[in-house]
């Protein structure tokens, strides 16, 4: 079972973005699919640790596509990004210090909701403007 399913509504209309996402939500699906079978401490936290590093080279892509296009929400969409990054490293940190001995549902469903109110309304508000100014 998949904890979320990719469809046409989270779409951003930007092929490239489109694809990170769908990678973004494949992962966050495999570590929803390893915590369900009780897979080990280590192994969840060499996917927990995929799944930030991704998050984070997606982020710069999105904000160097932004900045470079001039895009008018540049600095609030960043800021979003930022809290999310800390957030992320946050909890990183404490799973694998063994500060927190599980990951709950509690957390994958704080990344879902995220990522899906992330892409369902920061995202789409730079669609327009990127695909007039696309940075060459
Ligand atoms: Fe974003």
């Amino acid at each position: 079972m998949s904890l979320v399913q990719w469809s046409d509504r989270l779409s951003v209309g930007i092929d490239d973005f489109d694809r990170e996402h769908q990678q973004l939500i494949a992962m966050l699906n495999d570590l929803f699919d390893a915590v369900q079978a009780g897979r080990g401490r280590d192994a969840l936290g060499e996917i927990l640790n995929r799944l930030i590093a991704y998050t984070e080279t997606h982020f710069a892509h999105e904000e160097d596509l932004m900045r470079r296009s001039g895009y008018p929400g540049f600095a609030a969409h960043k800021r979003e990004h930022d809290t999310l990054t800390r957030q992320v490293r946050d909890l990183q940190q404490k799973y694998h210090s063994g500060a927190t001995t599980m990951l709950s549902t509690q957390v994958l469903t704080f990344l879902k909701d995220w990522l899906m109110t992330h892409i369902q309304g920061t995202d789409t508000l730079y669609t327009a403007h990127l695909t007039a100014h696309w940075p060459r």
